[in-house]
């Protein structure tokens, strides 16, 4: 059975101390009988202190970007192994806001995948369409340009080793989550990508997390799809009990 994983994106948030005492107070919350992987994605700056935080107790470690070179004149850039240096397991790539903001393509998403790959470091690679392309019918043609787009050169072994999150991007940050039906068709509809890519195997294989808007009040319902192995968390994420109390549904939803 592939793992479940709830993790928590924390994007442009949190001093290095801010970041401690949530971990601090993250430690002390229940996870339920049955918990996932647990992982947080603090800023660059406080990815060290979090990881020392963090060891011993099972909650793991992801960085929110990094660059494909390993070193050099790219000034301004973090790479996988600098991550694994400071104690990632994980790195989020391809997040939608990296997306409009950023410059970020489906052709530097697929370089960050395989440097993630490479570094063995296991990437969160983020897919998913703005409320125009929902409202045109466009969404199954967004996930299938972002999924081949991020996996173009990608071995099977390779494959197995990534985390896929599907985040509506019109319900990222907005309060507008998508039903529990919306997130199940997506992730068939990924996970079907794979089994054409790969194979039924390493489809199976691949947790497919939800993102947007997910709070301890929606996660549960959303959790219990067959396809949805967890969640990518933002704002939920940022306050210790709120992100215990995802935690805990996907706890009850893997029982
Ligand atoms: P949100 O963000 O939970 O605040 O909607 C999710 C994400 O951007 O990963």
């Amino acid at each position: 059975m592939r793992q479940r994983i709830i993790a928590g994106n924390w994007k442009l948030n949190k001093t290095i101390t801010e970041a401690i005492e949530l971990v601090v107070l993250l430690k002390r919350e229940n996870f339920g009988m049955n918990p996932p992987v647990v992982v947080v994605c603090p800023v660059f700056t406080a990815i060290t202190e979090v990881s020392e935080q963090c060891a011993g107790s099972g909650i793991k470690v992801g960085g929110q970007n990094l660059y494909w070179e390993e070193k050099g004149a790219f000034t301004g850039e973090v790479s996988g192994s600098l991550l694994k240096d400071a104690g990632c397991e994980y790195v989020i790539i391809g997040h939608s806001e990296r997306r409009q903001f950023f410059g970020e393509t489906d052709d530097s998403v697929n370089l960050k995948v395989k440097s993630a790959l490479t570094q063995t470091l296991l990437p969160i690679i983020c897919c998913g369409e703005v409320l125009e392309e929902r409202e045109g019918n466009l969404t199954n043609q967004i996930l299938d340009r972002h999924i081949r787009g991020a996996f173009k050169g990608v071995s099977a072994e390779d494959a197995a080793r990534t985390v896929i999150a599907y985040e509506p991007v019109w319900a990222i940050g907005t309060g507008k989550v998508a039903t529990p039906e919306q997130a199940q068709d997506a992730h068939a509809f990924i996970r079907n990508i794979l089994v054409e890519l790969y194979s039924d195997e390493v489809a199976s294989a691949v947790p497919i997390l939800y993102g947007g808007s997910v709070k301890p009040e929606n996660a549960l319902e959303i959790l219990k799809k067959p396809d949805v192995d967890g969640a990518l968390v933002g704002g939920a994420s940022l306050k210790a009990g709120d992100f215990a109390g995802i935690i805990r549904a996907s706890s009850e939803a893997g029982a």
